[in-house]
């Protein structure tokens, strides 16, 4: 089996899909069972390479965790008897840095792997470390061995992010949820994930609030589960289906997301002039009813357009009549995709948007010079035509099979196995509703 899919695109693509578990919110909630007394279930998890290799993760610290129906995961956190995170299954998932937190509240001293770059940036956890330590974690990174040490008694106090972090704000609410003292963190981030987490933990005794940009948690003695929680659909799911139903000239529904998670999607899918039906407060159907007007889109945290979104949208912007820009703030290496999709015959440009204060204008960490290669201009509406392509990253292999799919003639991309790291059963999904795509 090779590692790549043959599209043939220039379709129309209709029908309904049935979203699968948010990735970003199944990776937590499998690291945050490990914080509690008893047996956790959990449901809608998806089955895909990310979920696959935590779960291997967990069980080389000793955990039993498996799937034990479709899409449910029980995990047994009282069998949890290492506190050195595997250096090689470490590397092969981000998140593997979170386990700070349960590791530290087991053991009170652990050993965890620097989680190092990836393909969109650097991506270093400097900002975590500094509110770690700021709550009572003490913390030595030996460059040596590659690993942080880190040990702790209880964290308490205040801590305010300089600048928001996703991942950042999951672990300090999950070093603070257990013990006998009060954490406020300021500044946080909002991303709908992260609300989805705070439910997970309250709904077994947490005691987490929110208040605007901030969030106290008041430490509980033991965490226990009362009945099974299933988490929330994939937002950046839904988003790879609308673009497709639009792009295609199709039409699919999706659902199960409260609008909220997406509102400045629908927003700009308003302005560009994509058709959005709300069948209901949380599902959606997405035709395309015209031509599409070109946006000028910034990335920004929640409430503002998603990074993971951009991909996506800018093969959108490829059918749009007119020039479109995209200027990406949160990470620095998020256009990996752009050469690609220039294979299949779209007109891209780099630009220098012009922007007053770099520091506090993008999220990564900027070296001294002007950051270049953070914004495009896309010029529309161009044909596009079949290629062979390679995935960099998983959004933007989403990117890369929505392209295939509108192109006209047979494509070969390589790289599923990182698409597939972010997206459940899409090859049967894609197909159900019209496309052709198949695993070489
Ligand atoms: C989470 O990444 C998601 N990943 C990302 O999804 C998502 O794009 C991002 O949040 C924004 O919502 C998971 O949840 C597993 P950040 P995270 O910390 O937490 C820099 C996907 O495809 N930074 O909010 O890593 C950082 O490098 C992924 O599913 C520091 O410099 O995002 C980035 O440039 C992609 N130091 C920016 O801040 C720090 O200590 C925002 O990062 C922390 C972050």
């Amino acid at each position: 089996m090779e590692d790549a899919y043959r599209v043939v695109g220039g379709k129309p693509l209709k029908g309904e899909v049935k979203l699968s578990g948010a990735k970003n919110v199944a990776l937590k909630t499998i690291i945050a069972a490990l914080l509690f007394k008893n047996q956790v279930v959990l449901k809608n998890i998806p089955v895909i390479n990310d979920v696959v290799e935590l779960i291997h993760l967990i069980n080389g610290l000793g955990v039993k965790a498996s799937f034990t129906d479709t899409n449910t995961i029980t995990i047994d956190p009282s069998t949890l008897t290492s506190n050195k995170v595997d250096m090689l299954h470490a590397s092969k998932i981000r998140v593997s840095f979170m386990l700070f937190a349960p590791l530290l509240h087991r053991f009170k001293e652990c050993f965890v792997p620097n989680p190092g770059g990836c393909r969109i940036g650097a991506r270093p956890i400097d900002r975590i470390i500094a509110g770690m330590r700021s709550l009572g974690v003490s913390l030595a990174y030996n460059s040596q061995t590659g690993f942080y040490e880190a040990s702790m008694n209880k964290v308490r106090g205040e801590f305010t992010f300089e600048k928001t972090t996703h991942t950042g704000t999951e672990l300090l609410v999950m070093l603070a949820v257990l013990g006998t003292n009060t954490v406020v963190l300021h500044n946080a981030a909002s991303e709908p994930e992260i609300d989805d987490l705070i439910e997970f933990l309250n709904a077994s005794g947490a005691q987490i609030t929110r208040n605007g940009d901030s969030v106290t948690i008041h430490g509980v003695s033991e965490l226990t589960q009362n009945e099974p929680f299933a988490i929330t659909n994939d937002r950046n799911e839904l988003v790879t289906y609308a673009v497709l139903a639009i792009a295609t000239k199709g039409d699919i529904t999706v659902g199960d997301i409260p609008r909220s998670h997406i509102d400045e999607f629908l927003k700009m899918l308003e302005k560009t002039g994509g058709g959005c039906e709300l069948l209901s407060d949380t599902r959606f159907r997405f035709f395309y009813k015209g031509h599409l007007s070109p946006t000028n889109i910034e990335t920004a945290p929640h409430p503002g357009f998603m990074t993971d979104w951009q991909p996506n949208w800018a093969v959108l912007m490829t059918q749009a009549t007119g020039e479109s820009t995209i200027h990406e703030r949160i990470f620095e290496n998020r256009f990996v995709y752009v050469a690609e999709l220039e294979k299949l015959g779209a007109k891209i440009e780099y630009i220098s948007p012009e922007i007053e204060n770099i520091e506090s204008f993008y999220h990564f960490s900027v070296n001294k010079e002007k950051p270049d290669e953070q914004a495009i201009k896309i010029i529309g509406l161009t044909p596009l035509h079949n290629a062979v392509l390679r995935i960099h990253d998983l959004r933007a292999g989403a990117c890369l099979l929505i392209a295939a799919l509108v192109a006209d003639g047979e494509s070969i991309i390589k790289g599923s196995t990182i698409l597939e790291r972010g997206y459940e059963n899409i090859v049967e999904k894609i197909t159900s509703i019209g496309g052709d795509v198949s695993k070489l």
